[in-house]
């Protein structure tokens, strides 16, 4: 199956778990049972299934274990239900020498701002001194950074931090938590810090599309993004598991290119045939990432940005299912 045009759940779903060569290549090189920590969001469901078949193709037997509060079905993926707030509860986990650490407060949760900073850090520190003998791919966002002239080509790595924000300086802390039981503790980590995962029925690109086609009006106070179709991130995150590293290391991941979202707008405007309209002042700062170190490390994401684009105008143009599920990129846009 081509991943240009996905028309429908089954399809996207086998395509968003489906591991590369690359993946599979890891596993054979990396032993041990996966954990996931927070694996009924967004992206833990197709990440467990491609840690499955991944697993399963590489030829050594082991688990791979979901551990969320809800419920995760997937064949071949034992699931655990804990609370990671609760300290007996993460005591209780599997020793697993394979740590994802994708958890966090569900986007679109408002208000409780101490639930935030106990779930980003908190969370992180019970995480960290249960599983100090592990690997862990740190799920981070690029919130971590301050807004960009998108002239720049984005934040890098090594730049200085400036969250702005509540959430975004939680997720800071939870990166300096980890960071600490790294250097004390020797814990072997990689802070990934995300930019905007896209599936067909949730993201950033797709709220403009959606937009557009509702004729509804589209936001331009943060005028640009970066994005990454969601089974390249999910790949990036299992190689991770190779890189992790005391001290930390940390990685920019997304797509490589920059997207305008007027120009985004206009794009879906015209595949649509019809007009696009925007609200608020164009802005000219925005979170955006350099990704030169994990393509230099992994090779560029399957998926350029214009295919992005054509996917998710060919899923609207099919009426294919939406999740409504709020985006990271909508947190930057000052939404909640
Ligand atoms: N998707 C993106 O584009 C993007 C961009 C930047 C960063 N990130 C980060 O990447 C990670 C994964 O993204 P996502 O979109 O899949 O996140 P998500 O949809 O918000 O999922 C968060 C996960 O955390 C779990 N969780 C929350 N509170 C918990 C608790 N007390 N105990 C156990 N589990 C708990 C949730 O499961 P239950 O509620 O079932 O417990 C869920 O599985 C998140 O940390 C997110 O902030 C994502």
């Amino acid at each position: 199956m081509r991943a240009e045009r996905i028309t429908n759940t089954s399809d996207l779903e086998e395509e968003l778990c489906r591991p590369s060569e690359a993946d599979v290549e890891c596993l054979r090189r990396v032993a041990g049972d996966i954990l996931i920590l927070g694996a009924s969001g967004k992206m833990g469901p197709s990440l467990a299934r491609m840690c499955r078949r991944a697993a399963d193709a590489a030829g050594k037997p082991r688990r791979i274990v979901a551990v969320s509060r809800n419920a995760v079905n997937i064949t071949g993926v034992d699931h655990i239900p804990c609370d990671l707030l609760d300290r007996g509860a993460v005591a209780a986990l599997p020793d697993c020498p394979n740590v994802l650490f994708l958890a966090g407060r569900k986007f679109g949760s408002s208000g409780s701002p101490e639930m935030t900073w106990a779930m980003n850090t908190v969370v992180p520190a019970i995480a960290a001194e249960r599983f100090h003998n592990s690997r862990i791919v740190v799920f981070s966002t690029g919130n971590v950074y301050p807004f960009r002239d998108p002239a720049t080509g984005g934040s890098r790595e090594m730049d200085p931090p400036a969250p702005v924000g509540e959430y975004a300086q939680s997720c800071l802390g939870r990166e300096r938590v980890f960071e600490y039981y790294s250097r004390a503790h020797g814990l072997r980590c990689l802070l990934f810090r995300l930019n905007y995962a896209v599936d067909l029925r949730y993201g950033v690109l797709v709220d403009i599309a959606r937009k557009v086609h509702a004729g509804e009006p589209v936001e331009l106070t943060v005028p640009a993004f970066n994005v990454i179709w969601q089974r390249d991130a999910n790949s990036r995150a299992l190689r991770s598991l190779e890189y992790c590293e005391a001290p930390p290391r940390i990685l920019n991941v997304s797509g490589r290119e920059i997207l305008s979202v007027r120009a985004t707008a206009e794009f879906f405007a015209a595949r649509f045939r019809c007009s696009c309209r925007f609200s608020g002042t164009e802005g000219k700062l925005a979170l955006l990432s350099d990704t030169s170190a994990s393509r230099a490390l992994m090779g560029p994401p399957s998926v350029s940005a214009d295919a992005l684009l054509e996917m998710v105008a060919a899923w609207i143009e099919e009426g294919g299912e939406s999740l409504n599920k709020p985006t990271h990129f909508e947190r930057a846009n000052g939404k909640f």
